[in-house]
């Protein structure tokens, strides 16, 4: 009777494990706790745009690119770099797809309001950085903040929590 009970006991927590591991969502990011769904969409962007700059990619951005402002100047920021921080750091970041800041016809354009706040938006967040680092005794080593400390996957970033 007691080898019936603790066998049908196994069979239960068997079954329990097998269902929450199918419960668990598709999607989840596990550096991050926001769900990125657009990562394949901005994926083939860049596909895109690396078929464009072919043989250039180790270059630095500012020489590959047309229209580059922000970092114009600045060295060893390769062109492959710079779009990885497009994907990972903005898009991902604000849980946008690249066409939320361009026109894809048209890289280089800055008709678009949200590509010029971007620009502003990186100032800020280079003015944190630097006061971050003038902080004596932080507990951490590298203090850094980006897009995504405060949009958190969202193009506008909660105003509470
Ligand atoms: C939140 C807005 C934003 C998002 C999202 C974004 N970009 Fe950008 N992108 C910019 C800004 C701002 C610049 C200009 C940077 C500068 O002035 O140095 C830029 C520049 C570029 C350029 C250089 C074009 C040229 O010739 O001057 C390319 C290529 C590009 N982005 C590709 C992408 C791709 C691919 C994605 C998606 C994976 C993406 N961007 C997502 C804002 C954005
Ligand atoms: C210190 C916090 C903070 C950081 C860091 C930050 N943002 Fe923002 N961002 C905001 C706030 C707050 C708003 C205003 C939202 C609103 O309109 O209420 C905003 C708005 C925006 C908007 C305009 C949204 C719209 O449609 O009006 C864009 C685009 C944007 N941010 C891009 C970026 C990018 C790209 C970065 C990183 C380079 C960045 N932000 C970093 C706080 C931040």
């Amino acid at each position: 009777m007691k080898k019936l009970l603790a066998c049908s006991l196994l069979i239960v927590l068997v079954i329990i494990a097998f269902s929450s591991i199918s419960f668990s969502p598709g999607k989840i990011d596990h550096g991050n706790s926001f769900i990125d769904t657009l990562e394949e969409e901005r994926l083939k962007y860049v596909k895109q745009v690396l078929e464009n700059i072919k043989g250039k990619e180790k270059m630095n951005a500012d020489s590959v690119f047309k229209n580059i402002q922000l970092f114009k100047g600045t060295k060893n920021f390769t062109a492959e770099h710079f779009l990885m921080m497009m994907d990972f750091g903005w898009g991902k970041g604000l849980g946008v797809s690249c066409t939320y800041c361009h026109d894809p016809a048209k890289w280089e354009s800055d008709e678009k309001r949200t590509k010029l706040i971007a620009r502003e938006m990186y100032g800020i967040r280079q003015l944190v950085n630097d006061k971050l680092k003038s902080i004596q005794g932080l507990q951490s080593a590298q203090p850094l903040i980006n897009c995504g400390t405060c949009h958190q996957g969202k193009p506008i970033p909660d105003k509470e929590w």
